[in-house]
C-alpha cells in the first residue's frame, strides 16, 4: 500500500514492519550508528522503550534482508498561541552502510511523510545526526539549543532571585512518576512536544547507562510538584567532579531557581553541564556573576516538517498585519498555494503573494527560530513587494525561542 502512494513499484518496496521484525530493524539501526547489537538481555527494556507507532522497512530484493528503516511515533507540539497540533517523531532512520546512496533513504521519507499525512498528523519532526540530509525532504531548523557549563565556584545566587517551593531528592522511578503527570503544564514553549510512555522508558534506559550515580529531584510549589531534574556525578579520582544534567524541566521561574538553587549547593562539585537547553534560559541572570556559565556549543534542535501547510498555518497565532506567503512543496504537493496569514487566521487565497519560500523555509520561520527578513536577506525566501520581510517578521515573532527539548 505504502508503495501505491508513494507511485507504484520502485527499486525500493517499503512495507510497515511487523512486531516480530522490529528486532532486526533496530540492530540496523544500531549498526548505522556504529553501535554493538542488542543482546537477549537488553531486549526487553529496549522493546519498552520503542515507543507506538510504526516502523517502515526496505528489504532487499535478492536476499530479503533488510537494508533501511524508519520509525516514527505520535506526539503533540506546542503552538505559538498555545494550541498543540499532531506531529510525528521521526526517528531510527538508517541505510545499511553497503546501500547507501542509492535512494533507499528517499523512498523510506516519501513513504514516512504520505503514512503520517494519513494518521492525520499535522508535522513531523526530527533530530538530526547530520544537517545536509533532511532539507531535500522539506524538513527545516525550527528550533535551537546550547549547551553550557556552570563553574561551581563562582556561581551565587543574586539575593533578588526568587524563592519558594521544596526540592525533594527521590528515587528516579518516583520522580518520573510525580513529574510525568505535571509535564504536560509545563510544556508550554512552541517546539516543545507531549512525551509518550515509551520516552520515559528510554530515558530509564539513558539513565541506568550514566557512568555515574544518578540522582532525582522534584520541586513543589504552591500547586504541587512542578519541575523536576535528573543528574549523574562523575568524580575521577584524582580530578575535579562534574555534575551532569540530564534532563530539567520546570513550571516556572520558581521551580526554575529552586532546582538551580539545589543544583549548585551539592557539594563536591566542580562544574555543572547541561545540553541542549533553551537559547534564553536565564540563568546568568540569577548569579552575581554571569560569567559563572559559558555557553560551550549552540546547534540545530528540532528539525520541523509541514505536512499539512493549510492546518499548520491556521493553528498558531500572529502578530500585525495580514500577508499572503507563496509556499512550494516539492514531496507534498497539495501544500503548493497561496494562503493568506494574520492575527484573523490563515487560508488559502487567489490574492498575489508578497512572500515566496518552499516548505523548508516556512518550517523555520514557523515556531519563531528564525525572522523571515533572516531568510529573505540570506536568499532563502523571495520578498516580491517592499516591506514584506519586516511584515512577516512581525507577524511570525515569538516571546520567546522556541525549544524541543526531549530528544528521541
Ligand atoms: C543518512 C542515511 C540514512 C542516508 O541514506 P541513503 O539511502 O544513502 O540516502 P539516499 O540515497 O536516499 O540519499 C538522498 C540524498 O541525500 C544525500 N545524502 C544522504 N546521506 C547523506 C549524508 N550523510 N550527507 C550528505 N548527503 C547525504 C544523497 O547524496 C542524496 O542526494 P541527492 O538527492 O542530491 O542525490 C544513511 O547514510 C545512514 O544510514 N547513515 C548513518 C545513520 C544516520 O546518520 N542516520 C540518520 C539518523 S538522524
Amino acid at each position: 500500500m505504502l508503495s501505491e502512494m508513494i507511485g507504484g513499484m520502485t527499486d525500493h518496496d517499503v512495507r510497515t514492519l511487523a512486531d516480530d521484525e522490529l528486532r532486526t530493524a533496530q540492530d540496523l539501526f544500531r549498526s548505522t550508528l556504529h553501535v554493538k547489537p542488542i543482546t537477549d538481555e537488553e531486549w526487553p527494556q529496549v522493546r519498552a522503550a520503542v515507543q507506538d507507532g510504526p516502523t517502515l522497512g526496505v528489504t532487499d530484493g535478492e536476499s530479503g534482508a533488510l537494508i533501511g528503516t524508519a520509525r516514527s511515533f505520535e506526539s503533540a507540539m506546542t503552538l505559538p498561541g498555545g494550541a498543540g497540533v499532531p506531529i510525528g517523531g521521526v526517528t531510527h532512520v538508517g541505510v545499511r552502510a553497503d546501500r547507501t546512496r542509492r535512494g533507499v533513504l528517499t523512498e523510506l521519507m516519501h513513504a514516512q511523510l504520505t503514512d503520517l499525512a494519513e494518521r492525520g498528523m499535522v508535522a513531523a519532526g526530527l533530530h538530526a545526526s547530520e544537517t545536509s540530509i533532511y532539507g531535500r525532504f522539506g524538513y527545516g531548523v525550527a528550533t535551537c539549543a546550547r549547551d553550557y557549563t556552570v563553574d561551581r565556584r563562582f556561581a551565587r545566587f543574586r539575593s533578588d532571585a526568587p524563592v519558594g517551593g521544596r526540592v525533594e531528592i527521590r528515587t528516579v522511578e518516583a520522580a518520573i512518576e510525580l513529574f510525568a503527570d505535571a509535564y504536560p503544564r509545563t510544556a508550554t514553549r512552541p517546539g516543545m512536544l507531549t512525551r509518550p510512555a515509551g520516552w520515559w522508558a528510554q530515558l530509564r534506559r539513558t539513565l541506568e547507562r550514566q557512568d555515574g550515580p544518578v540522582t532525582a529531584i522534584t520541586h513543589e510549589g504552591a500547586d504541587g510538584v512542578d519541575g523536576y531534574a535528573v543528574y549523574s556525578v562523575d568524580r575521577p579520582q584524582p580530578g575535579p567532579a562534574t555534575l551532569r544534567l540530564v534532563d530539567l524541566q520546570c513550571a516556572g521561574p520558581e521551580s526554575f531557581a529552586g532546582l538551580w538553587r539545589y543544583l549548585l549547593s551539592v557539594d563536591l562539585v566542580h562544574d555543572i553541564t547541561a545540553s541542549g537547553r533553551p537559547l534564553d534560559e536565564p540563568l546568568e541572570l540569577l548569579l552575581t556573576d554571569p560569567r559563572a556559565v559559558s555557553t560551550i556549543a549552540q546547534f540545530d534542535d528540532l528539525w520541523l516538517r509541514l505536512i499539512d501547510v493549510p492546518t499548520a498555518l491556521a493553528m498558531r497565532t500572529y502578530a500585525g498585519e495580514s500577508l499572503v506567503l507563496d509556499v512550494t512543496d516539492p514531496v507534498l504537493p497539495g501544500n503548493d498555494g497561496c494562503y493568506r496569514v494574520g492575527p484573523d487566521g490563515a487560508a488559502r487565497t487567489e490574492d498575489p503573494a508578497a512572500l515566496h519560500l518552499d516548505v523548508d523555509a516556512l518550517a523555520m520561520i514557523y515556531l519563531g527560530a528564525w525572522r523571515p527578513s533572516q531568510l529573505v536577506d540570506t536568499g532563502r525566501v523571495r520578498a516580491s513587494t517592499p516591506g514584506a520581510a519586516r511584515q512577516a517578521d512581525r507577524l511570525f515573532a515569538t516571546s520567546a525561542p522556541p525549544w524541543c527539548g526531549t530528544f528521541f
